[in-house]
């Protein structure tokens, strides 16, 4: 069972990609053999996302498209949902041909809506009021009769939680307040230190012009009246 999870792109791309390469003539046979042998005739794809977390109570989607660059005749698909190991059918129905609905879509499990559309390859489901049984696994599940019953899936991831999620965000909320608290305190730490650091480098400067003041002051006075001060420079040269 081929099990993938990319987005919805890739096999048109693969399309493109095999008529290109179909270009040059010389090598025609052996790239028609190859895009004939890798151009997978079908790809079922539960989007780039393949999981979702939903709370109770709501209704979700679960999305799946098919992708086929040979066409299809009479596509059979299904839902299931993987029921510890044991896969139980949820949906299943035939699409005639491209670009048709799918006959009546035959639903096994309850509150389960088909809500596909033709004209996208789309074969989602509606999963109304969902409780904690539907959490798990689906399989989107598809086999072209074109291609001899290959048979190729998807899988989407269902997990259902509760308000209890909000518990999780106030939790973290109180972490990163706790964090940034504990930053705005180490700065207003800083701050306050370079403050005080600033005010003693101030003070300190203070004191040293005031020392020049005054010893230039005392070299003037110095000169001025050289007679009687040889003692006050000598204790302010600390
Ligand atoms: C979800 O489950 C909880 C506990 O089982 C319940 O209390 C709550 O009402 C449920 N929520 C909804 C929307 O059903
Ligand atoms: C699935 O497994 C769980 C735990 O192993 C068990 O409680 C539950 O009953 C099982 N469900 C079914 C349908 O077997
Ligand atoms: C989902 O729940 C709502 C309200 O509880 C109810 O009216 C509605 O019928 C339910 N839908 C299904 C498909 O069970
Ligand atoms: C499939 O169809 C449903 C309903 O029309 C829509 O909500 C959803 O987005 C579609 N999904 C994709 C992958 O086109
Ligand atoms: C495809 O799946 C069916 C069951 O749906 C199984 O019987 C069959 O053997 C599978 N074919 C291949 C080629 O795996």
């Amino acid at each position: 069972m081929e099990v993938q999870g990319s987005g919805a792109e890739q096999p048109r791309s693969r399309c493109l990609l095999s008529s290109h390469t179909a270009w040059p003539r010389t090598s025609l046979i052996i790239t028609l053999l190859l895009s004939v042998w890798s151009a997978q005739g079908l790809e079922m794809s539960t989007g780039k996302v393949p999981f979702l977390e939903a709370l109770n109570g709501s209704t979700v989607l679960l999305p799946c498209t098919y992708a086929s660059c040979i066409g299809i005749k009479n596509l059979y698909f299904n839902w299931q949902y993987n029921d510890n190991g044991t896969m139980q059918k949820v949906c299943e129905s035939v699409i005639p041909a491209d670009g048709m609905d799918p006959h009546p879509v035959s639903i096994y499990r309850e509150r389960v809506d088909f809500i596909g559309t033709s004209d996208h390859n789309n074969i989602s489901i509606l999963l109304w009021n969902i409780t904690f049984e539907d959490e798990g696994q689906y399989t989107c599940f598809g086999r072209n009769p074109k291609e001899k019953g290959k048979n190729h899936s998807a899988i989407f991831t269902l997990v259902v939680v509760d308000e209890l999620r909000v518990v999780d965000n106030t939790l973290t909320i109180i972490i990163a307040s706790a964090v940034g608290g504990a930053i705005a305190l180490l700065m207003t730490f800083m701050l306050v230190k370079n403050f005080i650091l600033f005010v003693l480098f101030k003070i300190e400067e203070k004191k040293k012009i005031e020392c020049l003041v005054q010893s230039s002051s005392a070299d003037e006075t110095n000169n001025v009246s050289g007679s009687r001060t040889s003692k006050p420079p000598t204790p302010k040269k600390k």
